[in-house]
């Protein structure tokens, strides 16, 4: 979660402003920060609606926060990989937990909340 600076937990160190490109839009983050993180500070809690559930489809988001249940996935594209540090191949792109994703500058993501049925 990212802490307001006048919060009583600061001082937190802060990395440098970054910009992630979520659907199409700019999304201001801070280095270190995950994507869900940043996407929660950005006021963006639906993050993909599950296929095969009946209807209505509600959004789902961040739940546990911490990589177990799966319901913040977010497409990225060109993600890296962990073990290179090299990015992908053109076109390439994966489905990835939010909350334990680092955002990364210019990274670009899709989310699949406001597509209908999806
Ligand atoms: S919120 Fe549970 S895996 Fe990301």
């Amino acid at each position: 979660m990212r802490i307001a600076p006048e919060s009583p937990l600061a001082p937190v160190a802060r990395g440098g402003s970054i910009t992630l490109w979520v659907d199409g839009q700019p999304v201001v983050a801070y280095a270190g920060e995950t994507l869900a993180a940043a996407l929660l500070a950005a006021g963006r809690r639906a993050l993909y609606r599950p296929a095969g559930y009946g209807e209505p489809i509600r959004p789902h988001g961040v739940y546990c926060g911490m990589g177990v249940c799966f319901e913040c996935l977010v497409w990225v594209e060109q993600p890296r990989r962990a073990e290179t540090d090299a990015p992908a191949q053109d076109g390439a792109g994966a489905w990835l937990r939010a909350c334990v994703t680092p955002a990364e500058d210019g990274m670009r993501v899709r989310t699949r909340a406001d597509l209908p049925g999806a």
